[in-house]
């Protein structure tokens, strides 16, 4: 598709394929407060992603998958337990680690190109030409630089998703953390986001935990697909995906694995959360 983004001199430093995370998840638990008491949203999760592994999160609703999400973004913190990035303890968020979300959310008010640009804002020392060299990389490289100018409201889901997945990249962060990025999209437009997320995952080196509800893309997409159990969450299972990239999302052997992690879904049920007062 469209690897063929040409890095411009100037910025090339920042386009630097930099070395990705090593994420270590130790014992992680947390709990919040609702109306109806308290509710046990992660229950001791302890979890190794290493440099430039792809993981993938499935699991019934509610189970904890963005609740972990979260915390290893540092958008929330655990009641115990750590998450290292690095051997260094997460505290809060950080351009190294950054989240895409199910929703775009994308700033209505600039262009397509301004949004990217935005994201550059956590590179304070970048030059102003720096920055647009940058910003119009990453719009090639996920096929969008023939709307740099338009508006948010005059792309597709699957083009938002796009703007979205640049506006993450262009920090060069070492993780990305998705969440559910790609539910909301048609089949056709998923299909072609998975090509595209694998040869830019290949050739700019991120560690990756994507959190999805579909097995398939799980299948597709991850070295390694953790099966959570709900109420309270933990990994309960891990399927190690030995297929060769790139995954073809209908290929025959991916439907295999697919299967398996289905059948292992199915038996753990839809437990009601357990709350405390
Ligand atoms: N801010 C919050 N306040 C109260 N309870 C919360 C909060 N965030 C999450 N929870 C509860 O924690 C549990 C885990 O929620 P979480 O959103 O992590 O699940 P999930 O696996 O991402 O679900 P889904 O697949 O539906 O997105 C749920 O029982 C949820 O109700
Ligand atoms: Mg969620």
């Amino acid at each position: 598709m469209r690897l063929r983004a040409a890095r411009p001199s100037s910025a090339s430093q920042e386009l630097e394929v930099i070395a990705p995370s090593k994420l270590s998840i130790d014992n992680v638990s947390k709990s919040f407060q609702s109306a109806s008491g308290k509710v046990l949203a992660l229950d001791r999760v302890s979890l190794n992603v290493t440099e430039a592994e792809f993981v993938c999160l499935v699991g019934a609703s509610g189970c904890g998958k963005s609740t972990l999400l979260n915390i290893i973004a540092g958008l929330e913190k655990p009641d115990s337990g750590a998450v290292l990035a690095d051997g260094k303890p997460v505290t809060a968020p950080g351009r190294e680690r950054l989240v895409m979300f199910q929703e775009p959310a994308l700033f209505p008010w600039l262009t397509v190109f301004g949004n990217v640009l935005f994201g550059l804002k956590l590179k304070p020392n970048l030059s102003r030409k720096d920055r647009h060299d940058v910003a119009k990389y990453y719009l090639e490289l996920v096929g969008l630089s023939r709307f740099e100018h338009a508006n948010i409201h005059e792309l597709s889901g699957g083009m938002k998703q796009r703007v979205s997945l640049a506006r993450a990249l262009a920090p060069n962060p070492r993780v990305l953390l998705m969440d559910e990025p790609f539910a909301a999209l048609d089949a056709l437009t998923r299909e072609q986001l998975y090509g595209d997320i694998q040869e830019i995952w290949k050739a700019r080196r991120k560690t990756i935990v994507f959190v999805t509800h579909n097995v398939r893309e799980a299948a597709c997409l991850g070295d390694r697909v953790l099966l959570f159990s709900p109420h309270p969450g933990h990994i309960q299972e891990e399927f190690p995906v030995k297929l060769p990239r790139p995954r073809e999302i209908n290929s025959v052997d991916l439907a295999g694995y697919a299967t398996r992690i289905t059948k292992a879904l199915k038996n753990l049920g839809q437990a009601e959360p357990v709350v405390t007062k």
